[in-house]
């Protein structure tokens, strides 16, 4: 469905009248009833109100915020990036402690606001409300929140923002769990060219310093049909790059009636005509098979970057983080793919300091950075999340033996993705230009297929479309080039 079908299917709904069982149907009916709300607003405003959706964390919650400014967007507001607005909301992440002190940081810069301008809701969703001991400390320290719900309701977002218009004081939604996915709702996309496509939902991994499995609940994966259809649809409105995403898409498929492996729907995609590339994230290298790699191999489509967390380069800590991957299992793997795919670029997640680990643990991580030669690395330090095993692990390491190592750890990393990355020097790449450069307006910013940014002079008519580019110059993680 297009925005002006969404619209015309409003038309049709009397949000006076009885709410639908069934979805999407009840949610287009409480857009339509939000809608009428925001009318009431713009009476008394004399103009549309504005709302700021604020993303924290990963690709995931940023396709999820899509989804929050698509039915705000449809319901009147007006989007805007600051979070001086008339309604913020802020989708929240918490796999790190540091992602949940920013987003009270930020929540109390809000209060301030909220005194001065009484039309403002403050609402809160995301990773972070399906902590009990979050929402306690939301109700006693921060009153001043409208609305807050979790990961596996957030379809419900149209019916619980009527709900901060018709009830009284904080609105709190939040589920344990669910088996359900809500096909068809808005979404206003941030890049007209390029999208995120879920393809499937939560985490049965359980590493074990890892929160994600209980905020985000069990693997839940869409049907292949709805998937391809969203697709489509995105690619008839002019989107040429596609991402598609879960938390660990190598798992696709198994738990559908008809089961496929994610694979065979890459190979279904790969049919989708019009389409240019295809991302995908993240990969569990447990799960990564022979049959994926020879995908990719044949793909004209399928982008040559492959994300493949190695979190340690311990085999002992590997064991104690539940990985299911020894250290040589990982680079004989890593070592399949750079044969199978010369020109890949592998890139990873790193994290040091996990209860017990010792420099020698560390050493063996820096070794599986040389071995493979990541081009890029994602470097943590570990972050105790409560009520996962690690977290109850008594050999936690302190934050002053942590440093030096991570320090270590992170100039390994960039010292071997700088060699890697200018591999390509000299060479010619087909680009898709993304955006005008942050800091230079002549300048042009591009991905390559292997994900590198490439730098170049050319006019903002160019953004959506593919270049061949010549790489002139490396400087360290990106290029320099010129539009041949
Ligand atoms: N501490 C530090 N890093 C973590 N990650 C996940 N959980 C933690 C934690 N408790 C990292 C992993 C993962 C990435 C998304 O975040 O490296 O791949
Ligand atoms: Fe967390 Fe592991 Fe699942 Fe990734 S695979 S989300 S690190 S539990």
């Amino acid at each position: 469905m297009n925005r002006n079908e969404m619209l015309e299917r409003l038309t049709s709904i009397d949000p006076a009248g009885q709410a639908p069982a069934n979805e999407p149907e009840r949610q287009y009916f409480y857009i339509a009833k939000l809608k009428k709300h925001v009318e009431t607003v713009i009476a008394e405003l004399g103009r549309k109100p504005t709302c700021c959706v604020t993303t924290f964390g990963c690709q995931m919650n940023s396709r999820d915020s899509e989804k929050l400014a698509g039915i705000l967007e449809l319901a009147g507001y007006e989007l805007i990036e600051d979070e001086n607005a008339d309604f913020v909301i802020f989708n929240t992440c918490t796999v790190r402690d540091n992602a949940n002190q920013r987003v009270y940081g930020r929540l109390g810069e809000l209060k301030g606001m909220k005194k001065r301008n009484p039309f403002m809701k403050i609402a809160l969703c995301g990773c972070m409300m399906q902590e009990p001991s979050v929402i306690e400390k939301i109700k006693k320290s921060y009153g001043f929140v409208d609305l807050i719900f979790g990961t596996h309701n957030i379809y419900k977002f149209a019916e619980l923002m009527v709900a901060t218009f018709e009830q009284k004081g904080m609105v709190i939604d939040i589920w344990q769990d669910t088996d359900k996915i809500v096909e068809d709702l808005p979404v206003e996309r941030k890049y007209p060219f390029k999208s995120g496509i879920n393809i499937m939902f939560g985490c049965n991994n359980f590493c074990s310093y890892c929160i994600v499995p209980y905020v985000r609940g069990r693997e839940r994966s869409r049907n292949p049909q709805d998937i391809i259809k969203e697709i489509t649809d995105l690619v008839a409105e002019g989107v040429v790059e596609i991402m598609l995403l879960g938390q660990n898409v190598n798992s696709y498929g198994k738990n559908l009636k008809e089961p496929m492996t994610f694979a065979r729907l890459l190979q279904e995609i790969e049919k989708i005509e019009g389409l240019k590339r295809i991302r995908f994230m993240t990969s569990h290298p447990k799960d990564l098979s022979d049959e994926l790699i020879e995908v990719m191999k044949n793909s004209k489509k399928i982008c040559r970057h492959l994300h493949l967390p190695l979190q340690s380069g311990s085999t002992r800590i590997l064991t104690a983080m539940n990985r299911r991957y020894t250290k040589e299992q990982y680079l004989a793997l890593a070592e399949k793919i750079k044969a199978a795919i010369p020109d890949i670029s592998i890139t990873t997640d790193i994290i040091v300091g996990f209860p017990g680990e010792t420099a020698e643990d560390v050493e063996e991580t820096i070794d599986v950075i040389k071995k493979v030669g990541y081009d890029n690395a994602f470097t943590f330090i570990y972050s105790k999340r409560t009520g996962t095993p690690a977290a109850a692990m008594e050999n936690q390491v302190s934050e002053e033996e942590v440093k030096p190592l991570f320090d270590k750890v992170l100039k390994t990393v960039q010292e071997m993705a700088r060699k890697r990355v200018q591999r390509f020097a000299g060479q010619t790449a087909e680009v898709l230009v993304e955006e005008v450069n942050d800091h230079d307006d002549s300048l042009l910013t591009g991905r390559m297929s292997n994900n590198t940014l490439v730098h170049f002079p050319g006019d903002a008519s160019l953004i959506g479309t593919l270049q061949t580019v010549k790489l002139k110059e490396c400087h360290g993680f990106y290029y320099m080039g010129e539009i041949l």
